[in-house]
């Protein structure tokens, strides 16, 4: 592997070496034997907001044995129009690895074509790899595992966490439903980019989609972009708010998955976010695990 640019881009192999590897590295924290970023830095050019991101790059670059800078990208000439292919050249030659979160994911890959050096998606309008990694680690650490499995994403399907599962349902097998309305499902230009055998199954019933899941995934229904159309998400969404009326739905056993932050009685309630918290926040803990993973393995390269 010589970038993670998407879930898209990844094979089954790949992703299941990763969450194999997060294990390892989760268990053995405390080991800094394993240094494989030693003597390398790295950045990480950040034009959206970020917290679980963010952290747990920095602590996982660190933990790793690398130093890393974290750049606004407003802050650099980036964000007073140096085009990104020039960017990348001038990282390319003097750092060891980008980090990189923004909004066009085309910028993201021509990062990584103009620089040469391992680039990370950190979150795009496209895909949120990183946070994906993260999940399936912990649908391994509470339920054992994906294979079989009926993962339920409620809200705003066509966001990058949306796209990201529709792409993780096609490289590992299992089945994904898509709970969304019209407007906000994922459309059929991008249901064709699947392989036909992907287990994606789209619906505008919330009820439909919890019932048998063993994972109920939301997402916040404005993602970073999007805060001038908060009004009219929060009236078309509603109805597929992840609640305790849908948990009752879901398998015995069900999770429920978070990726954080929360918008309580938008996407989730309260009372759901606060009794599946310990699930929810271990989910964002293994950002860190599963970050550091996917830089070791960045690092052989
Ligand atoms: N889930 C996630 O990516 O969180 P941040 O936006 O805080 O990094
Ligand atoms: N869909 C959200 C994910 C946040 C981690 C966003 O893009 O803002």
């Amino acid at each position: 592997m010589k970038n993670l640019l998407s879930i898209e881009s990844l094979t089954g192999d790949e992703i299941r070496t990763i969450v194999d590897d997060a294990v390892s590295l989760k268990a053995n924290r405390n080991d800094f034997s394993r240094q494989p970023l030693a003597h390398q830095c790295w950045a990480m050019i950040f034009a959206k907001s970020s917290t679980r991101t963010r952290v747990s790059f920095e602590v996982g670059v660190r933990e790793l044995g690398g130093s890393v800078m974290f750049l606004s990208a407003n802050d650099i000439q980036l964000g007073r129009g140096e085009p990104i292919k020039d960017t990348a050249r001038v990282m390319g030659r003097m750092l060891h690895g980008a980090i990189i979160r923004t909004y066009a994911q085309q910028d993201v890959e021509d990062f990584a074509e103009y620089s040469g050096i391992p680039t990370i998606n950190a979150l795009t309008d496209d895909e949120h790899p990183c946070q994906i990694l993260a999940d399936l680690l912990t649908i391994r650490e509470r339920i054992g595992g994906w294979e079989g499995k009926r993962i339920a994403f409620f809200g705003d399907g066509a966001c990058n966490m949306g796209r990201s599962w529709a792409w993780a349902a096609a490289r590992l097998g299992f089945e994904l439903v898509v709970a969304a309305p019209d407007g906000y499902q994922l459309d059929d230009k991008f249901m064709e980019t699947l392989p036909s055998e992907a287990k994606v199954i789209l619906t505008a019933n919330a009820k439909d989609a919890a019932e048998g899941a063993d994972v109920l995934y939301t997402d916040t229904w404005v993602s970073m972009g999007r805060e001038d159309e908060q009004a009219q998400r929060r009236v078309a969404l509603q109805p597929f708010q992840v609640n305790e009326n849908l948990m009752s739905l879901a398998n015995e056993g069900a999770i429920v998955q978070h990726c954080l932050p929360a918008y309580r009685e938008y996407e989730i309630t309260e009372g759901l976010l606060e009794s599946n918290a310990e699930a929810i926040f271990q989910q964002a803990e293994n950002r860190l695990h599963a970050q550091k993973a996917v830089l070791a393995n960045l690092a052989k390269t």
